[in-house]
């Protein structure tokens, strides 16, 4: 063990010290027997004191010997806990790192998937439109073609009536394939009433009953928050058609703070929730993953809950427009 430089140097003069104090054997010798006998007292005085002080000096040098080895100790204490806490810091930071590579990763997939999704949506609309709308209006000009050509008025009527219903007819799928791709309910009647019109649809196209409930509170939305949530609410109502099989499904909407809660729920097959919308999984599915980031962006956010064999309930909240 290293001497404390503070005790280290002192005890060689104390020494000296005391021992110019301890008189010498000749000083002794000299004198009567009396004088002597007193001298001797004298100096055994000297000695015991010498010794009580040299003591005190040995247990200072002790103690304070005792008080490095503490500061020492606690000084690599903290050194370790620092390092601990660095390593730590390392292991976050690089996970933090993979965190947003695999994110990055996704979004770039969830680009491509949407321009997928969206030329696929595209190529459906332009097959609807050549079996339905095209084919629709190539009849209505033959029989029209066909009522020139004759020139006989016995077949005007029955043909113009024909020729009108086709005409019907193609408006109607016109309309239908306008409210599939922005239902002006949205827009006209407001985001309540379009998921009240989304949960009869579902029923009416699906046969699964689904229930609409409103705590009727204001609900006050800017557009793209609007937007979003219904096509989030759409979303997560096909997943019940394609993963669920449920046999009932219910859409809440409520007012929490100055935030819109919007919860879908079945009472279908259910799921192990906790992976889907992570950045850490590479889920086969975007619906959920593209709605959390959405929110995100919005300053939303997404609760999935679900139980095997028990349905799920999805939560959907964002905040309402600032009055
Ligand atoms: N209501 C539900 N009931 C049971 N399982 C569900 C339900 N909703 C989602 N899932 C499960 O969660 C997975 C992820 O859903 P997600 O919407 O992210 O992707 P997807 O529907 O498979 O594909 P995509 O939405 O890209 O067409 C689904 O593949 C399914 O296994
Ligand atoms: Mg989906």
């Amino acid at each position: 063990m290293k001497k404390n430089p503070e005790t280290k140097d002192k005890s060689p003069k104390l020494v000296e010290r005391l021992k110019g104090r301890v008189k010498s054997k000749a000083w002794i010798a000299r004198g009567t027997p009396k004088e002597k006998e007193e001298r001797i007292g004298s100096n055994t005085e000297e000695f015991k004191r010498a010794d009580t002080q040299l003591q005190i000096e040995i247990e200072k040098r002790k103690w304070a010997e005792e008080e490095l080895k503490k500061a020492r100790e606690e000084l690599e204490r903290r050194v370790k806990e620092r390092t601990a806490e660095l390593v730590k810091t390392q292991e976050q930071l690089s996970k933090a790192v993979r965190i947003l590579s695999v994110h990055k990763r996704q979004l770039r997939s969830m680009a491509s998937h949407h321009t997928i999704s969206e030329e696929r949506e595209r190529r459906k609309l332009a097959v609807y439109l050549h079996d339905n709308i095209c084919q629709s209006l190539g009849v209505a000009k033959m029989k029209l073609d066909a009522l020139r050509e004759s020139g006989s008025p016995s077949d005007l009527i029955g043909s113009v009536d024909e020729v009108t219903q086709i005409i019907k007819s193609t408006i109607q799928d016109v309309r239908s394939v306008m409210v599939d791709l922005s239902p002006p309910v949205l827009h006209e009647l407001g985001f309540e009433a379009a998921l009240e019109w989304l949960a009869e649809q579902f029923h009416e196209q699906n046969g699964i009953p689904c229930g609409y409930e409103n705590d009727q509170h204001p609900k006050p939305l800017d557009d793209d928050v609007r937007i979003l949530l219904f096509q989030s609410v759409r979303e997560l109502l096909i997943n019940i058609i394609k993963h669920a099989q449920a046999s009932k499904a219910r859409i809440t909407v409520l007012r929490k703070d100055d935030n819109i809660h919007v919860v879908v729920e079945d009472n279908g097959v259910g799921f192990k929730p906790s992976q889907y919308g992570s950045p850490m999984v590479v889920a086969s599915g975007f619906g959920f993953f593209s709605i959390r980031e959405r929110l995100s962006s919005i300053g939303g956010n997404m609760v999935i809950k679900s139980w095997k064999g028990k349905g799920s309930r999805v939560t959907l909240a964002a905040p309402l427009k600032r009055s």
